[in-house]
Order: structure tokens, then C-alpha cells, then sequence
């Protein structure tokens, strides 16, 4: 009996044993699979910025089959959906803006429906209300954009750097890409795309997906987005295009003629990748390239996933200006993988990214080249608070946009005032615990959209768990729903910049001569610029420059910052200077520092108004309705 037991018990323990074996394999496989297919969307937030309604119905999977035709400047084609029917209703409902819908149809057989656009509503366009089935699960919209599409800029061969044929590039963000592609235009709704993209044989196109890197004779493109992306992503450029391999994962586009300084310009953008990665956890993404676009591209930056679109003016031939692309590149983290819900959420992309490129610029540029960055960065949100005022309610991180155009609310606070909150609980808890604590909440809301409340939550849970002390320490609340700055903020220190401001004390008694051998680096030379006394004089200008050079001799930045005292201290002689940088480039934020300078006194404001009318045709729209607003 015993040993029967025994026996039995032996033959159960060996079971067991393989039945345990057996369900760690499974959870292995399980887990293993987990790993590739990704995390749905399934919280929905309300987006005053969309007629969308996804819980009734969403957009998961995006069919896009567009032509594109220079003659006429528009895209056509069809956007073919794979929806979610969650409330087994009769309606889906998408954005669009600008628009020429012509037809609708369901499922793979193109069944004709019912589609209804409803009213206007400024700077949000249209909902288009489709009628479905129950069982809908695909929706095929034909489609045309118009002259008045907000994201495409059509560029004639001269407004290129070649100068040879034209070019097309899209810019989403906030909420333009409604005005390209009939979609659920909500940072909050995510999908997955493939394209079929037809061009004039002699260019080529690429999108935020996975690219060609040569050229075909079809002028066909077929592009795949397998990873689920808010619409603000979705972007596209057709031109004479070239790409260059810097590694294994990263590498650039250009005109032709541009190609080979850009990829020697941005020779560290391996390095940057990975040094990304060690800080912050894995690039989810697979490739990483750039391209460098015509110079009317309104931003420094775009964060297109896969594809950052980048200004030519970060082309300064010495490397200089390169940590715009480790900002770029850290969207790809915080922003394209935790995606802000709504556009009063984008602390949480920019305020982030800020803090992510300051990180990735520390580790590949090294500690001193990241404590000047952070004392700039620190004028730049003192000089926006006193701009905003500091009991404004534009300066607290969550803002409220309802209503508005969210570009025109877009100032530095959720760039700046987010990184300095980052830097206040890296301070607060260490850097070892606070590295850990945003890995973690990368990983954990990958490829998901959060609001504001969410990321609270996260760090009510994770990272204070109680302890008041810390809470009370940090003072997240205020922070993050208070305007203004709390005390708590850490005053950044940088001892080349000590040296700079010593010599700021001095040039005036000892003379100019030497400075130029003294003033180096783009940051020391910004540095320098921006604390010149307030008193200078037109004498003393013209000394500097003919020292320094900075009027024709500067980057794109240090000219910048040097016009901006130019127009302050009517320095005549660098205006032929100012009125050919207003003409010649369409990065809205590095001109309406300077248009904002000029329409300080009734002459400028003239001038501002004269030069605003000649160049006004080649600016890129958003552009157009930033200075448009400084001169109104
Ligand atoms: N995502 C932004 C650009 C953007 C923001 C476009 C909001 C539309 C609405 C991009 O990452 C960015 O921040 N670009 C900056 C450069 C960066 C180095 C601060 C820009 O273009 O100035
Ligand atoms: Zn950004």
C-alpha cells in the first residue's frame, strides 16, 4: 500500500512536473508573443479638437491608394478604413478639412453609402457622418485634396534647393492632417497604415513608414506603417530625393545637392540612437532616418515616425546645431510611443522630448556642453514667462485649448517649464531612480495615448507611493495645473558660460579686439548675444560684429539671436541681413521673435508689413497665420 502510494505519489510528482514544464512553455510562447503584437488603444478621452467618436466607432487600420499631381497641386485617391464597430451602430464618423469628398463605399465589394458632411467650424473643418452596417468592418472614402489643404506645401522647382523640379511635403501637426486624408483626426485614436503612393517618374516619395532608399522607374511607392500611430503622424514628401546611409539603422534624405552635408552633418545620429536607447529603453521603431527639407518648412522639427522631417537652416556646417535632432529623435520615445491624448496634454510630448534631448545631447556631447544647453534653456522659459505673464493660465502645463487653433497656443511652457518639472523630480528622487521610473512608464504606455491625469496616476503610484514627504518635496500639483513657476526650480549652472559673462563685464573698458578667439561655440556665442547691455550702442554693435562677424558670418541660431538685438538697437547695418533671412526661410519660430521685434516701433512695423507682403507667397501657411497674428 505504501509503496503503491508511493509510486503513485512518484508518477504524480513526474506528471505535475511535466504539466508545470508544459505551462511555462506556454507562458514563454505567450509572453513571446505578446512581445510582437502590439497593445490596442481601448480608453477613449474626449478631443474637442475632433468630431471623431470612437467609442461608438474607430478607425484601426488605414488602405491609402493616393495620386499625386503637380499640375494641378492636389492628392487624389481613396482612403480605404478597417474600422471597429464597437456600439454596433449605424454611423462612423471622420474629419476632414478642406476636402472634396465624392464618394463612399463599404467593405471589399464597395457597397455605395450614405455620407453627410455636417457644419464648419474654424480651424476644425467638417465631420463626415457615414452610414454603416452593424457589421461594417470597411470603410473606402474617394477623395481630393484642395488649394486651401493647410498641411501640403507644393513647391515650384525654385523654392527648392535645386531648383530643378517641385516638391510636396505635408506637416500634421496639430490638427492638419484632415486637411490631406479623410481620418479620425485625434492624438488619441491610433492606427496602422499602408500606402500606395503614385508620383511623376522623375521623383520620388516617402513617408512616416518604412522607405525607399532608391528611386524607381513605376513612380509607385508602397509604403508600411506597422506600428498604431495617431493621425498627427501621417506625413508624406514627394521630390527629387536622395538617400544617404550613416549605419546599420539610421540614415538621410535630401535633394541632391544637399545629401552630402547633410549625412556629414548628422554623422552622430547612430550614436545618438543608441545612446537613446541605453538611457530610456528600446527604439521601438525599427529605422531611423531624416530629410532635410526646403527651406519653407515651418518648423525646426517634425517627429514623423521612421522619418523625422527636418529645416535645412539646422545645416550650419559644423555639427553645431544638432541637438534639435537628438529632440526629434527622442520623440520617438516620449511622444510617437506615449502619444499626448488630447493637444492640452503636450507637456507630455514636448515637455518630455525637452527633457529626453537634453539626456541624449549630455551623452553624446558630453557635461558641459549639457549645462549651457540648460541655462538656455532656462532663459528661454524666463523670457516666455515674462512674455505670457506669469499668473497667465497659458503657463501651466495642462492648458486649455478648446476652441482654439492649438499651433497658436503653442508657446515654450510645455517645452521648458515641462523639462524643468522632469528635472525637479530627477533632483527630488536621484537620477538612478528617476531613469528607472521613466523607462518604466515608457514601457508601460507603449503605444498608447495618455492624458495629463494618466501620467499623474503613473506617478502617484510608481514613483511617490505615499510618501508625503517626497509629494510635498516635488510639488507635482502645482507644477503641472498652477501658473507661474514653483520655488522648487533648479537654477542650472554652467562655468563656460561664468567665463562668458565675465568677459560681458569687461569688453566695453578693454575693446572688442579678441573677443571672436574668446567666443567660440554656437551656445557661448548665443549666450554672449543675448545678455549684450541693454544701453549698447550702434558704435559698439558695429565693433562686435566686425570682430565676430555674426551679421553674415553666424548659423541660422546665432543670427537669429544676434537680429533680434539688431532690431532692438537699430543696428541699420544688418537690416539687408534680416529682410533676406525673413525671405528666405519659413521656420515660424525662429520669425516671429523677429517680426514681434519689428513691430515694436511704427517704422518697423512698416517695414515688418513690407517686407510680410513681398515674401508672403512662398511662406508656408502656418507661417502665414503666426506672423499674420504678430502684425495684426
Ligand atoms: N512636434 C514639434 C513641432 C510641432 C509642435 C508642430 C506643435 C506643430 C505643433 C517638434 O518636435 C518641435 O518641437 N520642433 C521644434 C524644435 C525643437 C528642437 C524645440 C521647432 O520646430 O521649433
Ligand atoms: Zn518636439
Amino acid at each position: 500500500m505504501k509503496s503503491k502510494f508511493h509510486k503513485l505519489s512518484k508518477n504524480t510528482t513526474t506528471v505535475s512536473k511535466k504539466v508545470i514544464l508544459f505551462s511555462i512553455l506556454l507562458i514563454a510562447i505567450a509572453c513571446q508573443k505578446k512581445e510582437t503584437t502590439l497593445p490596442s488603444q481601448t480608453k477613449w478621452v474626449q478631443d474637442d479638437h475632433s468630431f471623431a467618436q470612437p467609442n461608438k466607432a474607430v478607425a484601426k487600420h488605414l488602405d491609402l491608394d493616393i495620386k499625386v499631381d503637380f499640375d494641378t497641386q492636389t492628392l487624389s485617391g481613396k482612403a480605404s478604413w478597417t474600422i471597429e464597430n464597437n456600439a454596433k451602430g449605424n454611423e462612423i464618423i471622420f474629419d476632414e478639412n478642406t476636402l472634396n469628398i465624392t464618394k463612399v463605399t463599404l467593405g471589399d465589394d464597395e457597397k455605395e453609402t450614405q455620407f453627410q458632411l455636417g457644419d464648419s467650424v474654424e480651424f476644425h473643418g467638417r465631420p463626415i457622418h457615414i452610414t454603416i452596417q452593424p457589421t461594417t468592418t470597411k470603410v473606402n472614402i474617394y477623395y481630393n485634396t484642395t488649394k486651401k489643404s493647410v498641411a501640403l506645401q507644393w513647391l515650384t522647382p525654385e523654392q527648392t534647393a535645386d531648383k530643378k523640379k517641385p516638391f510636396l511635403f505635408s506637416q500634421g501637426e496639430s490638427i492638419w492632417s484632415r486637411t490631406w486624408l479623410p481620418c479620425q483626426d485625434s492624438p488619441g485614436i491610433r492606427f496602422t497604415y499602408n500606402a500606395k503612393v503614385t508620383v511623376p517618374k522623375d521623383l520620388m516619395a516617402v513617408m512616416s513608414a518604412v522607405n525607399p532608399q532608391q528611386k524607381n522607374d513605376t513612380g509607385i511607392y508602397t509604403f508600411q506603417q506597422d506600428k498604431p500611430i495617431p493621425s498627427y503622424l501621417m506625413a508624406i514628401a514627394v521630390g527629387d530625393i536622395q538617400f544617404q546611409s550613416i549605419d546599420h539603422r539610421t540614415g538621410v534624405y535630401a535633394e541632391p545637392s544637399v545629401i552630402k552635408k547633410a549625412a556629414w552633418e548628422f554623422a552622430k545620429l547612430g550614436d545618438m540612437v543608441n545612446a537613446a536607447e541605453k538611457l530610456f529603453g528600446p527604439y521601438r521603431w525599427g529605422r531611423y532616418d531624416v530629410i532635410v527639407l526646403p527651406p519653407s518648412f515651418p518648423y525646426g522639427g517634425m517627429e514623423n515616425p521612421n522619418l523625422t522631417f527636418l529645416t535645412p537652416t539646422v545645416l550650419a556646417g559644423d555639427r553645431s546645431l544638432t541637438s534639435l535632432l537628438a529632440h526629434e529623435l527622442g520623440h520617438s520615445w516620449s511622444g510617437n510611443l506615449v502619444t499626448n491624448a488630447t493637444w492640452d496634454d503636450i507637456w507630455l510630448n514636448e515637455g518630455f522630448t525637452t527633457y529626453v534631448e537634453h539626456r541624449i545631447g549630455e551623452a553624446v556631447f558630453g557635461v558641459k556642453e549639457a549645462k549651457m544647453q540648460d541655462v538656455l534653456s532656462r532663459k528661454v522659459l524666463q523670457d516666455n514667462l515674462t512674455d505670457l505673464g506669469i499668473t497667465s493660465p497659458d503657463t501651466r502645463l495642462k492648458v486649455n485649448t478648446t476652441g482654439k487653433n492649438p499651433d497658436d497656443g503653442l508657446s515654450d511652457i510645455p517645452y521648458e517649464k515641462g523639462y524643468a518639472f522632469l528635472q525637479t523630480i530627477e533632483a527630488a528622487v536621484g537620477r538612478e531612480k528617476f531613469d528607472a521610473f521613466i523607462t518604466a512608464y515608457f514601457k508601460a504606455h507603449s503605444f498608447q495615448s495618455i492624458t495629463t491625469e494618466d501620467f499623474v496616476t503613473y506617478y502617484k503610484e510608481n514613483l511617490i507611493k505615499g510618501y508625503k514627504a517626497l509629494a510635498d518635496k516635488i510639488k507635482m500639483e502645482e507644477w503641472i495645473y498652477k501658473p507661474g513657476i514653483p520655488p522648487n526650480i533648479i537654477t542650472p549652472i554652467s562655468e563656460d558660460f561664468n567665463a562668458i559673462d565675465a568677459l560681458q563685464k569687461t569688453w566695453r573698458q578693454t575693446g572688442v579686439k579678441g573677443l571672436s578667439q574668446k567666443i567660440t561655440s554656437t551656445n557661448e556665442k548665443q549666450h554672449f548675444i543675448d545678455y549684450l547691455p541693454a544701453d549698447i550702442t550702434t558704435e559698439e554693435m558695429t565693433a562686435i560684429d566686425k570682430e565676430c562677424n555674426f551679421t553674415n558670418g553666424g548659423n541660422f541660431v546665432v543670427r537669429r539671436q544676434w537680429f533680434i538685438q539688431a532690431l532692438k538697437h537699430h543696428y541699420k547695418t544688418a537690416y539687408p541681413a534680416i529682410e533676406q533671412f525673413l525671405t528666405t526661410y519659413s521656420r515660424t519660430g525662429s520669425l516671429t521673435p523677429l517680426y514681434k521685434e519689428m513691430a515694436k516701433t511704427p517704422e518697423g512695423k512698416t517695414w515688418a508689413n513690407q517686407i510680410f507682403a513681398k515674401v508672403k507667397a512662398g511662406y508656408h501657411a502656418t507661417t502665414l497665420e503666426a506672423v499674420q497674428q504678430v502684425l495684426k
